[in-house]
């Protein structure tokens, strides 16, 4: 019998075999297990030289290679498998074991499946991992949820595997009770749809109105990820800029088919903020523009309406509209992150979870997609004052957006002028409008309701419910 293992890893699909790598070369013992033996087998001849893997063939030999109490993460596929998986094992294991999902759930399932295991003395911590391939094997952002004893439990081995941000603590924390890791994860997704988004905007402004060439846009990017926009996403659209497609030599950019997929987590993210009745436009109009993107019909039978005759920009002038794009980018950037954080704010106030709205900006500093040195920002916006109500009302940021606003304006104005589509940029700014507004237009809309379906209205001059009877003395 070989050594009892640390943690048990099921699920080795690109994912899992590069967590249990992780974990092995973090120095963890590690069981490791797939339905299908061969991946088992194939991780154990190419990577068993990286450190201590124990193979199991069964889930019956998973589980009986752990020490107690057990630690087993499951990698597989989210929804029906993961289910399968935990009805598999949860039977052999005891009181006090832990399952970990490391899939990306539906933190309405990670709720429930808490629960279910829960009753039968087995503590379950729905894990949201960011960091895609590379990030599983070289440090994840981990966002874990669960029981705070069945965390603590956890923490050395989490701690040990997750990214560091550059003040070198770890990119994971205990977020919550029951399905808060992968809620924060949805939200995080949902921040990414949006970041990636507005970076495919500023892209499509800088060559259709300034007419610059890919790799020209490529060294606008290298320059801002040097300032404010510093990330791990503005890193990789100034890489993906500059390479050529090694067939045609043409930019790689102009060969991708333009119809943006998606595997969900963004539609979640609006669907949820819709339930919870939290407003997340820059969110929304990112997941639309993707799904906009795939309807290729709709776009070929759109093809010849017409448009606006503008001139691209040139010289001075196209610099200049550069650097009205990077103040549009970066405030509609904060926006969304805004949404974001109100998102977190409801959820945690519907589902009883503390979060801590600083400590998941501090977990996002590395190791995840949305990776910045702007989240050091927004942690230190809520260590300062831990009951902000919108990111954008902290004193900095108001500052900067109101350095911002001007190019912010000249931008969408000028996109509109040229018949560039900004959804994200304009809605951005009209989200900004809307909360800064004295006045909403609102007021007719209850005028209209009151009108047509008696659904009474609220004045701003005194307390009480109104309905006024409309046509009674028409
Ligand atoms: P990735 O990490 O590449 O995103 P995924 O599609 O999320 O992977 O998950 C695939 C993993 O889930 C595989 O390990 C798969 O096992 P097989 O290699 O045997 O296909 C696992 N998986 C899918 N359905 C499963 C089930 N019903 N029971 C057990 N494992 C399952």
């Amino acid at each position: 019998m070989s050594t009892p293992a640390d943690v048990g890893v099921t699920g080795l699909a690109v994912m899992g075999r590069n967590l249990a790598r992780n974990l092995a070369r973090s120095g963890n013992t590690v069981a490791v297990h797939n339905r299908t033996p061969a991946k088992t087998r194939a991780l154990v001849a190419d990577f068993g030289d990286e450190g201590a893997f124990v193979p199991a063939e069964s889930p019956q030999e998973l589980v009986a290679s752990l020490k107690r109490p057990r630690r087993l993460i499951t990698m597989v596929k989210a929804g029906e498998a993961t289910d399968a998986v935990i009805a598999e094992v949860a039977p052999l294991l005891e009181e006090g074991d832990i399952i970990v999902d490391g899939g990306n759930a539906h933190f309405a399932d990670t709720r429930r499946r808490e629960r279910q295991l829960r009753e039968r003395g087995i503590r379950f911590v729905g894990a949201g991992i960011s960091g895609g391939e590379e990030g599983a094997l070289h440090g994840p952002s981990i966002m874990p949820g669960g029981s705070a004893e069945a965390y603590a439990a956890l923490a050395p081995t989490l701690e040990g595997i997750a990214a560091e941000a550059a003040d070198g603590s770890p990119c994971t924390a205990h977020v919550g009770t029951d399905g808060a890791g992968h809620f924060v994860k949805m939200v995080h997704n949902g921040i990414e749809y949006a970041d990636m988004q507005l970076i495919g905007e500023a892209f499509h402004l800088l060559r259709d109105v300034a007419g610059y060439t890919p790799a020209q846009i490529a060294d606008v990017f290298a320059a801002w990820n040097r300032g404010r926009l510093d990330s791990y996403l503005m890193e990789i659209s100034a890489e993906v800029l500059t390479h050529t497609d090694a067939e045609t030599g043409a930019p790689f950019v102009d060969v991708v088919a333009d119809r943006a997929e998606q595997k969900g987590t963004g539609r979640w993210t609006v669907q949820t903020a819709l339930e919870l009745g939290v407003p997340v436009p820059g969110i929304a109009e990112a997941v639309f523009a993707r799904s906009l993107s795939g309807h290729g019909e709709l776009r070929a039978a759109s093809a010849g309406l017409p448009g606006p005759h503008a001139e691209a920009l040139d010289g001075d002038a196209a610099k200049r509209f550069a650097d009205q794009v990077e103040q549009a980018l970066y405030a509609s950037k904060l926006a969304s992150y805004a949404q974001g954080w109100h998102m977190l704010t409801a959820g945690a106030r519907e589902y009883g979870w503390d979060l801590d709205l600083g400590a998941i900006a501090a977990i996002w500093r590395g190791g995840c997609i949305i990776r910045a040195a702007f989240l050091d920002r927004v942690r230190a916006a809520y260590a300062a004052d831990p009951g902000l109500t919108t990111l954008l009302a902290d004193a900095g940021f108001a500052q900067e957006l109101g350095r911002a606003q001007g190019d912010w304006r000249s931008a969408v104005a000028t996109a509109t002028h040229h018949g560039v589509p900004v959804p994200g940029f304009a809605a951005a700014l009209s989200y900004y409008d809307t909360l800064r507004a004295g006045r909403l237009p609102a007021a007719l809309t209850q005028a209209q309701r009151d009108f047509f379906g008696a659904h009474t209205y609220r004045r701003s001059d005194r307390e009480g419910v109104f309905h006024t009877r409309w046509g009674a003395d028409r």
